[in-house]
């Protein structure tokens, strides 16, 4: 089993859409027993909540169901998680000072993008429709790679 953990400020916008992303491609690849995916966020303010209507509506516009919780992220999950992307360089940078410096686990989730793309997936909370629609937009893109580097790790542990 490996495990991977996304991490956002919330835990209802960002980090709810690349867990329900990449367990859409788990789960049509055959590997969901293999992998474990999980969200949480830096912050507190909405433990407990859902994903927010907007961000909902649009993964689902697109296929994803969201069905997360928020939860606040613990110096627990460092160690347990294989991985833990940051969904931008705040988040990685609070991840750091949890955790009382970097980790080699703890990584942004821009390093699984294309060369030439933004270091940050955008916070949309305080934007338009649009912003939902570009994190959608880079995390799709990015979450096959990250698939392929949870699948080495399985590999490399055998
Ligand atoms: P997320 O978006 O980090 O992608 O879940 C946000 C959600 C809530 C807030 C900020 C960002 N907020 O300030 O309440």
């Amino acid at each position: 089993m490996k495990r991977v953990l996304f991490v956002c400020l919330g835990n209802i916008c960002r980090s709810p859409t690349a867990e329900g992303v990449l367990r859409g491609l788990v789960e049509r690849r055959g590997l969901a027993d293999e992998i474990e995916i999980d969200s949480a966020g830096t912050g507190s303010w909405h433990v407990g909540e859902g994903a927010d209507a907007r961000m909902r509506r649009a993964a689902e516009a697109r296929g994803y169901r969201l069905e997360s919780r928020a939860r606040q992220v613990q110096a627990a999950d460092l160690e347990r998680f294989d991985l833990v992307l940051a969904m931008d360089r705040d988040n990685l940078a609070d991840l750091e000072a949890l955790n009382g410096g970097p980790r080699p686990n703890l990584r942004l989730f821009s390093d699984f993008l294309p060369a030439g793309s933004p270091p940050d997936v955008p916070d949309p909370y305080y934007g338009g429709e649009a912003g939902f629609d570009r994190v959608i937009d880079l995390i799709e893109t990015g979450s096959p790679a990250i698939l392929a580097a949870l699948l080495e790790l399985r590999g490399a542990s055998r």
